[in-house]
C-alpha cells in the first residue's frame, strides 16, 4: 500500500499509497452515496446565509446534478486533467458545487480565502498558473442570489507571464484587484469589474442546459487533488499539494472516528472553505461519510452574540467544530446568550487551529456543552491533510489543554535541538516518524523547497514547526510555533510576509514583526519600523500602513495591532535581528538575558521608552 522515502540523506523523499488504484473521489462523495447507498434525498448541506432567514438546503442528489453540470461546463471550458482552476469565492453552495466539479474532471483547485487581498490571489493564480478563476461578481449580490453573480473568467494560462501581467487585456494583477473590489463591495450592487466578453461568462448561463450527468475522470490514487496555499516563513506562501486516494481516505476516516459520526448527525464545522478545515471537514471528510453539514456564510456575532447557539438550535446540531478564537470571542459575552438557547442536540464539540487554553476549554465545556459533551482538541496542519493528534470522543480521558494522543496510522515524536528522540516526559520539537495516506506530497512545482523544509532539520522525519510537551502521563501539548510563523486567531502567518509588505511603503527603510499574546486572537502583531530619511512617524502614516502595506497586499487577518517607531533596530554583530529581545521590548520585559552579542546595545533603552500601550 505505502511506499515512501522521509530521509533525504537517502534521496528523493516520496511518498506513495495504493499507486495503481483507481478511483475519482467526487464519485464517492456523490454517486456512491446517491446510487448505493440510496442517500439521494438526504441532506448534504443547510445553507445558513449571513442574515437570519436567508436559508437553503441540498439534498446528495441534488448536489450531484450540480456538480455534473459544472463538471461539464468546466469540460466545455477545456478544462481538462491536471489543469489548475483558481475559485475565490465566499461561503456558498456553489463553491463546494465547483471544487467538487474539478474533482469530478481530475482538475486541480485552488481555493483561495476570499478574505485574502487581490496581491494573494494574484500571486496564487500565478505560482500554479490557473486557467480558470471562478469568482463572484457584484451585480445583485444578496445572500443566496449570489449564484446569478458568479463569473467564471478565463485566465488562459500561455497568456500569463511571469511578472504578473496578462497579455490579454486587463493585466492580471489589476484584474485581481477588481476581483476583490467585487467581492468585497458585496452587497453595494456595483459591478466594478468591467465585463469583459473574451475572458467573462456567468456560471448561470453556463449550467443553464448542461447535462446532469457526467462520467467522472479515473484517476490514479496517488493523482494530484487540489492545492492548498499556507504562509511559509520565507514570507511566500507554499502550494500544499495532496492527492486523490491517500486524502479522501484520511479525510473520511479521521471525520468517522473523532467526531464519532453517525448517521443522524447534524454537524456543523464554521471554518471557511478557504482553509484546509474547511476542506477535509466541512467538504471532502463529511460528504464521504454521507453526512448533513451546516454551511454557514456568517459571523457568529450577527445580528448578536448568540447567533451560533440559535443556529445550533434551528438545526438540532450534534457535533460541532469551531476555533478557540470563537470561543475566546463568545466567551467575552458569558453565559446568558449561550444559555438562552437549548443547544439540547449537542454530543461532540471540537476546536482546532491553535492551541486552546484551559480557560477557554473549561468554558467549552461547562457552559456550552454543559459538561455532557467531549471535547476533540484536533491539531493538525494543511500539510497534514488531517488531524494527528486529537482524543476520540468519550473514549479518551481529556485534559483541557492538551490534544492528547496520535490518531491511528501516526507515529509522533519528540526531538532535542540534535536530533534525538526524546522518551517519557519531555519538551521539544513536534515530528512525525512515517507518513500518514494524508500528508502532502509536494509543494507544487517546488520538490526541493518541499524537502528542505519539512526534512532536512531532521532526517527521516516530518518536522512540523510546532514545539511539543509530552507529560508523565504520555499526554501532547502543543506549545506553538516554534519558527518565524505566529497564529492569529488560528490563521497561520509569517512574521517575513508581514515584514515584507511594511518595506515595500515609501517610508520605510527596515522592520521588524514578532508575534504578542493577545486576550481573543491567541497572538498578533506587534511591529517595529525603521524610517527612511526625512519621513515622519506618524498617526496617518500608521493607519497607512495598516491598510495599505498589509490589509491591500496581505489581507485583513494580518492587520498588525501595534505598530512600533524604531529609531534602529537590535541586531547581532553580523546583522541579524535579534527577535527573542524585540518580543521581550513588546512585552516590557526587562528580563532580556545575554544581549553581549549585540552590536548596539544602546538601542533597547529607546526601544523600551518608545513601547506602544498593550494594555
Ligand atoms: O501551530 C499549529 C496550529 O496551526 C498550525 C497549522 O496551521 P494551518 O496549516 O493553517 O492549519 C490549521 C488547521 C488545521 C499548526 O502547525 N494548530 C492547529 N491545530 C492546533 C494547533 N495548535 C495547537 N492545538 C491545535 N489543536
Amino acid at each position: 500500500f505505502l511506499k515512501y522515502n522521509f530521509d533525504v540523506t537517502k534521496g528523493k523523499i516520496f511518498i506513495e499509497w495504493m499507486k495503481g488504484a483507481t478511483t475519482n473521489i467526487c464519485y464517492n462523495l456523490l454517486d456512491r452515496n446517491v446510487n448505493e447507498k440510496k442517500l439521494g434525498d438526504k441532506v448534504a448541506f443547510y445553507w445558513e446565509g449571513n442574515e437570519p432567514g436567508d436559508s437553503t438546503k441540498i439534498t446528495y442528489r441534488e448536489l450531484l446534478h450540480k456538480v455534473c453540470q459544472f463538471a461539464n461546463v468546466l469540460r466545455s471550458q477545456g478544462v481538462k486533467k491536471g489543469d489548475r482552476v483558481s475559485i475565490y469565492l465566499p461561503m456558498i453552495l456553489e463553491l463546494v458545487v465547483a471544487m467538487l466539479a474539478c474533482a469530478r474532471i481530475g482538475a486541480l483547485h485552488s481555493v483561495v480565502f476570499a478574505g485574502f487581498s487581490a496581491d494573494s490571489l494574484c500571486e496564487r493564480i500565478l505560482d500554479c498558473g490557473c486557467s480558470l478563476l471562478i469568482t463572484a461578481a457584484p451585480a445583485f449580490y444578496r445572500g443566496s442570489s449570489l449564484k446569478k453573480c458568479i463569473v467564471v473568467k478565463h485566465l488562459g494560462r500561455e497568456e500569463i507571464a511571469v511578472d504578473g501581467t496578462c497579455s490579454k487585456s486587463p493585466p492580471l494583477k489589476r484584474l485581481c484587484q477588481e476581483v476583490q473590489g467585487s467581492l468585497q463591495e458585496g452587497c453595494k450592487r456595483k459591478l466594478l469589474t468591467p465585463w469583459n466578453p473574451a475572458m467573462d461568462t456567468w456560471w448561470h448561463e453556463l449550467t443553464r442546459g448542461a447535462s446532469t450527468e457526467c462520467e467522472p475522470e479515473w484517476c490514479d490514487a496517488e493523482d494530484e487533488l487540489f492545492i492548498l496555499y499556507t504562509s511559509g516563513s520565507t514570507g511566500k506562501p507554499k502550494g500544499v499539494l495532496h492527492t486523490v486516494g491517500g486524502y479522501m481516505i484520511f479525510a473520511a476516516t479521521s471525520f468517522k472516528y473523532v467526531f464519532d459520526y453517525q448517521p443522524e448527525d447534524v454537524y456543523w464545522c464554521t471554518a471557511d472553505i478557504g482553509w484546509i478545515t474547511g476542506h477535509s471537514y466541512l467538504t471532502y471528510g463529511p460528504l464521504a461519510n454521507g453526512a448533513t453539514s451546516v454551511l454557514f456564510e456568517g459571523v457568529p456575532t450577527y445580528p448578536d452574540v448568540s447567533r451560533m447557539w440559535s443556529i445550533i438550535d434551528k438545526y438540532k446540531v450534534t457535533k460541532f467544530y469551531t476555533a478557540p478564537t470563537a470561543i475566546r470571542l463568545l466567551m467575552k459575552y458569558g453565559e446568558e446568550p449561550v444559555k438562552k438557547h437549548s443547544r439540547k442536540s449537542l454530543k461532540v464539540l471540537g476546536t482546532v487551529g491553535e492551541p486552546i487554553n484551559p480557560e477557554a476549554w473549561l468554558w467549552y465545556y461547562r457552559v456550552v456543552g454543559e459538561e455532557r459533551c467531549p471535547i476533540v482538541d484536533t491539531f493538525w496542519q494543511t500539510e497534514t491533510g488531517g488531524h494527528m493528534l486529537t482524543p476520540l470522543p468519550a473514549a479518551t480521558p481529556m485534559k483541557p489543554g492538551s490534544a492528547t494522543f496520535p490518531f491511528f496510522g501516526v507515529v509522533p515524536a519528540i526531538l532535542s535541538e540534535s536530533g534525538e528522540e526524546l522518551e517519557g516526559e519531555a519538551e521539544g520539537y513536534l515530528v512525525f516518524k512515517q507518513p500518514w495516506p494524508g500528508i502532502m506530497r509536494t509543494l507544487y512545482g517546488k520538490h526541493q523547497q518541499f524537502e528542505t523544509i519539512y526534512f532536512k532539520k531532521f532526517p527521516g522525519y516530518y518536522v512540523t514547526g510546532d514545539g511539543c510537551r509530552r507529560d508523565k502521563d504520555g499526554y501532547y501539548w502543543i506549545t506553538g510555533r516554534i519558527d518565524d510563523m505566529l497564529n492569529v486567531s488560528g490563521h497561520l502567518l509569517s512574521t517575513a510576509e508581514v515584514e515584507s509588505a511594511l518595506v515595500e511603503h515609501a517610508a520605510v527603510a527596515e522592520a521588524a514583526v514578532v508575534s504578542h499574546p493577545h486576550p481573543l486572537k491567541g497572538e498578533c502583531l506587534y511591529c517595529f519600523v525603521t524610517l527612511r530619511e526625512g519621513h515622519e512617524f506618524t498617526k496617518n502614516l500608521t493607519d497607512e500602513l495598516k491598510k495599505q502595506g498589509i490589509r491591500e497586499k496581505i489581507g485583513p487577518i494580518a492587520t498588525p495591532d501595534y505598530i512600533q517607531h524604531a529609531p534602529s533596530l537590535p541586531k547581532t554583530r553580523s546583522g541579524k535581528i535579534t527577535r527573542r529581545i524585540l518580543r521581550k521590548i513588546a512585552k516590557n520585559d526587562q528580563d532580556l538575558g545575554d544581549i553581549s552579542t549585540l552590536a548596539d546595545p544602546g538601542i533597547i533603552k529607546h526601544l523600551f521608552n518608545g513601547r506602544c500601550d498593550t494594555n
